[in-house]
């Protein structure tokens, strides 16, 4: 058997298409044009690139961009300070301070001090309430991505088995919660967790999200299931010469790939649906603050 192949990069472009379709009619019968401001502090490079692409996506999909980059130096209190004034600022509809931060600043702080209504990330208490009992609001942007995909890719996910490897405020639990709405049977694996191989050979869907580079092998996975995966891993590439590296995920592909129904790569699978869920959920934060229904096709 050979998987078919769940391409997330198309799947995320004609998101993006759809995103920009509602922020045109936003615009035209509101007059609201949806604004996200991304805040960095600090230099690490692939945050960088990150805050970046998702400036350039969202000025593509029409709305607007403010983009915060911060010296390292930058003490708690003023980016506190921040995040206060983009809280009342009218133009903004989302709030992203890209993590991690400099060890001086306590992340828990920062974001309790982001706007519910405007935490496009959903890493508020409040968010995270609102996700775990249905009510409607941001939603997690890779595990809403993984979502998206799986929708896609198997219609109703009602009743199936899904093994998510990882515990993460940012994926696994969240993605947890949005399994749950759907109806499925859901454990949730980490270090911890005894017989991880037959656990997995357990599911119909598994979401590996731990960052432990191609440690889901082959033979763990059901024939026929579904296999997504969220690890994105650098590792060396001896055979295309020294010192180069490639990205894997948290699944060995080439051998789950001869046994799942169907299976993302990395790069090319849950990666791009991050950035696109974000720019959904601006739009869906947007329409909540302006007190209009979130276009249906952008939420859970
Ligand atoms: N750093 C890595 N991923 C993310 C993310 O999804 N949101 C934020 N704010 N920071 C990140």
């Amino acid at each position: 058997m050979t998987a078919r192949i769940i391409d997330g990069k198309a799947f995320a472009e004609g998101l993006r298409g759809r995103i920009a379709g509602h922020v045109q009619r936003l615009q035209r019968e509101h007059g609201i044009t949806p604004g996200l401001a991304v805040v960095i502090v600090g230099e690490d490079p692939g945050s960088q690139v990150y805050v970046r692409n998702k400036a350039r996506q969202t000025v593509e999909a029409g709305m607007l961009s403010e983009k915060y980059e911060l010296p390292a130096e930058t003490s708690e209190a003023e980016l506190l300070d921040l995040i206060g004034r983009l809280n009342n600022s009218d133009r903004v509809h989302g709030i992203l301070v890209q993590l991690p931060l400099p060890k001086h600043i306590d992340p828990n702080r920062v974001i309790l001090a982001i706007a519910p209504a405007k935490d496009v990330d959903c890493f508020t208490p409040e968010s995270v309430g609102r996700l775990s009992i249905g009510l409607p609001g941001p939603v997690s942007c890779t595990p809403l991505g993984c979502l998206m995909l799986l929708r896609d890719t198997l219609g109703r996910l009602e009743g199936l088995n899904a093994v998510i490897l990882g515990r993460s405020n940012l994926v696994g639990k969240p993605m947890a919660q949005l399994l749950l709405r759907e109806n499925c049977t859901i454990t949730v694996a980490h270090s911890r967790t005894k017989n991880l191989p037959e656990m997995v050979r357990g599911a119909d869907i598994v979401v590996a999200a731990v960052g432990r580079p191609l440690l889901v092998k082959g033979d763990w996975i059901r024939p026929g299931a579904t296999v997504i995966d969220v690890g994105i891993n650098r590792v060396a590439a001896p055979e295309k010469g020294e010192g180069k590296t490639r990205l894997v995920g948290d699944v060995d592909f080439e051998a789950a790939a001869k046994v799942a129904g169907a299976i993302t790569p990395v790069p090319g699978g849950v990666g791009p649906m991050t950035i696109a869920c974000l720019l959904a959920n601006t739009v869906t934060t947007a329409s909540l603050i302006n007190g209009l229904v979130p276009p249906k096709d952008l939420t859970p």
